[in-house]
């Protein structure tokens, strides 16, 4: 996959795309980020890239022209059929789903705002997806785009080493992933679970889905209203909102 990022703030992707995982899917050649400073799409003299908002109030705005003359330029053809995303807190909220959908195309771009945003007429221009990381601001694109690309990439065969990882994960399956242990057994006096040291492959599936239930179950259990279940798994979690309720019920 190809991936292009226009951003005034280039150096901010070292480290995050330059280490570990997302650095060997370079190197194999699986993925392909090419970072591009709006900076140099600037014509005038001082390269300005902000002007301060028509109408007045505080803070700059991203010019039009450089972001578009950017984005024309990188893409070319291209542009008819890649997602070009916007970075924005006013988009759709990112998501598990979202990135696995968008790990199918051969090309994404990303824009990264910077202070009170990019001119509007750049979403009507070359925008074709606005997405949020969350309902918080932060002071640029930089670090949703960097998410975003490290939430895809996962998704693409063979970037992951073990092939069924992102599939186990959490959200993947619409549960919470179950709790994970490795080596030592026991430690201070906390135990390895029996069943995860029972060498009983069927035994340890029964036992992850069962937590990954219940852990869902505790923490998010507003996914389990999505979550496809068998009847021994719902008869499971009709225990466990029986024993919070007993639990809860504050002897009435
Ligand atoms: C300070 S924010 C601008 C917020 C804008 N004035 C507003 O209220 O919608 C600067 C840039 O950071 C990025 N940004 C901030 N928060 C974000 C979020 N939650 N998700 C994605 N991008 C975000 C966007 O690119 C945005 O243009």
């Amino acid at each position: 996959m190809r991936i292009d990022v226009f951003t005034l703030f280039p150096a901010m992707f070292d480290g995050p795309l330059t280490e570990s995982i997302l650095k060997r899917a370079q190197e194999n050649g699986l993925l392909n980020i090419r970072l591009h400073n709006i900076r140099d799409y600037a014509t005038d003299k001082h390269q300005v890239t902000d002007e301060p908002p028509y109408g007045g109030g505080g803070g700059m705005v991203m010019k039009v022209e450089p972001i578009v003359s950017a984005v024309e330029s990188v893409l070319g053809e291209a542009l008819a059929d890649t997602p070009v995303i916007l970075t924005t807190p006013q988009g759709r909220v990112f998501n598990q789903a979202m990135a696995k959908e968008l790990a199918q195309y051969p090309r994404l771009a990303f824009i990264c705002g910077r202070y009170e945003g990019v001119d509007e007429r750049v979403r009507i221009l070359v925008v074709t997806d606005e997405i949020s990381i969350g309902d918080y601001v932060l002071t640029g694109g930089e670090l949703p785009a960097m998410v975003m690309i490290d939430a895809i990439a996962r998704h693409i065969p063979g970037v992951l080493g073990a092939r069924w990882a992102a599939e186990e994960d959490s959200h993947a399956t619409g549960l919470l992933e179950y709790p994970h242990y490795t080596r030592p057994p026991s430690f201070r006096g906390l135990e390895v679970p029996a069943p995860l040291l029972s060498g009983d492959h069927a035994g340890i599936e029964r036992w992850r889905r069962q937590e990954a239930i219940r852990r869902t179950w505790l923490r998010r259990p507003d996914l389990l209203l999505k979550a496809t279940l068998t009847e021994p798994e719902k008869y499971l979690l009709a225990t466990l909102a029986d024993e919070w309720l007993r639990r809860n019920d504050n002897g009435r």
